[in-house]
């Protein structure tokens, strides 16, 4: 292990960040290509760089120009330390101009005023970057405002776009190459092709990295890590992220693994005995489930406003916690030592603040939804065995597990419950209870229409008003849900899911037949931004 806690026996492709929303998709791409990549912000010290031992080092794109005073840059000594240890390098949009403006070329604004988008370029005849490539002519994707023009001794243009600007450089000699488009997005042709021909037939990156090595490797770090006698304690919430961790952390410390469910009484319908009985019956995992569903809505009661009803659960989930740790510690005679947690990869990246911000880096941690985010004062060890995963790749760790389908596909479910779909006290009108009613009716249909997979998160939602509706020839007055669906590829942003008019009669239908105290169902057509996926 290194400082930065990367499993060094895989060669590393470091990918340093300058700030361009693909940067993430450099890094995913690598990963489906095999290969083992992270990223680090862009103005990492040379110590930091060095201690990743690097096999490759690809620079970002991103919204600065070189000009521009302050631009994040490669630090002091980077291309002589690169140069001394073979390491190649290869510069993306961004990426491309510095290396053209530090090494003694020179960037302007291009007089064409850019290129933004769909471009085609021509490829010279021989060319190391696109030698796999039959087509003179190619189609990619670009975003730039600057331009080379005018390059490094020893460098020579191998692309020109057809606006005449300079789209690729190499300098074999050196080990140094540059793309001014954008490769990692799907709409440059041979762009996946291009990263994979440069990394493994040109910069020579060992294709060593996949998930059933990861899992291999986990379980050898876990069983080093946690001694003999050593006990570790997990709160799962029924979810993917947790419920993969704990079933690879059991494979390995069996009966020392202590694992909690808690029930808060915001769980969705039969949701307690759902998982209780996954965890039993598919995953062989032992859990204790604390019914905490009374003091939880208790402790609720009268509370409106979102903020106030998020701390009060996240409050009595960490006293939850504690108890039963030390219930524990008085069961086994000494504390467990360690914790599990499914922390992924993008709760931990620090990527490259957008320009004038005034913050230095951006952690991508989304705070309010680490409910199982304990006091630091509990004092346990972290095991954490997908701190350097993407959600996708936790799900195939899952599958190797022989965790079942329906589980890994889950639609994510957040901590605080159904307290985020009920708007206001949710302790008043049997709101819950009607609300998890509404959802299962909703979900089902979904699942019955064979659209579950395509939609990222689907629920309902309990609105704190009443509508007039005529039922049996009765006037009522009675409650309004709401139903949201969005399509999303981890949740920052979303839009909604787009369902024939079909499927809304038919859910609203079933809806309105079955659940007898709602008499409208409204479906919420809001994007994130402006909204939010949950309403509370
Ligand atoms: P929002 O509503 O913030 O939701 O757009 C994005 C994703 O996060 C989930 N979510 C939460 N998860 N605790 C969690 O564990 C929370 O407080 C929380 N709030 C939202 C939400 O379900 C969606 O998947």
């Amino acid at each position: 292990m290194t400082t930065n806690g990367t499993t060094s026996h895989h060669a590393v492709v470091l990918i340093l960040d300058y700030g361009s929303q693909y940067t993430q998709l450099i890094t995913r791409r690598v990963r489906e290509l095999c290969m083992f990549s992270m990223l680090f912000p862009g103005d990492a010290s040379l110590d930091r760089i060095k201690s990743a031992s690097p096999h490759v080092v690809i620079l970002s794109g991103g919204p600065n120009s070189v000009h521009v005073e302050g631009s994040p840059r490669v630090p002091e000594g980077f291309f002589e330390y690169c140069a001394e240890n073979k390491i190649p390098v290869l510069g993306i949009c961004y990426g491309m101009q510095m290396i053209t403006h530090l090494l003694g070329g020179e960037v302007k604004p291009a007089v064409h005023g850019g290129e933004y988008g769909r471009m085609p370029m021509d490829i010279a005849p021989s060319s190391q970057l696109f030698d796999f490539i039959s087509s003179t002519t190619v189609n990619v994707w670009m975003s730039h405002g600057d331009e080379a023009v005018k390059l490094p001794d020893g460098f020579s243009a191998v692309a020109r776009s057809h606006q005449g600007s300079i789209v690729a450089i190499e300098n074999p000699q050196r080990q140094i190459y540059g793309f001014q488009f954008h490769p990692e997005v799907m709409h440059t042709e041979h762009g996946l092709e291009m990263i994979k021909h440069y990394l493994i037939g040109i910069a020579r990156v060992p294709a060593d990295w996949n998930m059933g090595q990861v899992l291999g490797e986990q379980l050898q770090k876990i069983a080093q890590q946690v001694g003999p006698e050593e006990h570790a304690i997990c709160a799962l919430s029924g979810g993917v992220d947790s419920t993969v961790a704990a079933t690879l952390v059991y494979k390995v410390l069996g009966d020392r693994l202590h694992c909690v469910f808690v029930d808060n009484g915001l769980l969705r319908f039969n949701e307690q005995q759902r998982v209780m009985d996954t965890f039993k019956n598919h995953l062989h995992l032992p859990v204790t489930c604390v019914d905490h569903s009374k003091v939880m809505l208790d402790r609720l009661k009268g509370l409106t406003d979102p903020e106030a009803k998020r701390k009060a659960i996240g409050a009595e989930f960490i006293e939850v916690f504690k108890n039963y740790a030390s219930e524990l510690e008085q069961k086994l005679g000494k504390k467990p030592k360690f914790l599990v947690q499914g922390t992924l990869y993008p709760d931990v990246i620090e990527s490259c603040p957008p320009p004038g911000s005034g913050q230095k880096h951006s952690h991508t941690i989304k705070s309010h939804h680490n409910v199982g985010g304990l006091p630091k004062d509990l004092q346990f060890t972290l095991i954490e065995p997908f701190r350097e995963l993407f959600k996708d790749e936790v799900r195939a760790v899952g599958r190797l597990l022989g965790v079942p389908e329906q589980f890994i596909k889950r639609h994510p479910f957040p901590g605080p419950g159904l307290a985020v779909r009920v708007l206001g006290d949710v302790t008043e009108d049997s709101k819950l209870d009607t609300l998890r009613e509404v959802d299962e009716i909703f979900v089902n249909t979904i699942r019955e229409y064979g659209l579950y997979d395509e939609i990222w998160q689907a629920f309902a939602v309990f609105l704190p008003v009443k509508a007039v509706g005529v039922q049996g020839d009765q006037r009522t007055h009675s409650h309004v849900v709401a139903l949201r669906a969005v399509t999303s590829a981890d949740g920052m942003t979303a839009d909604w899911y787009s369902f024939t008019p079909a499927f809304l009669r038919d859910v609203s239908n079933r809806i309105c037949n079955k659940v007898r105290s709602v008499n409208r169902v409204v479906y919420d057509i809001t994007s994130k931004p402006p909204g939010t996926i949950e309403w509370e």
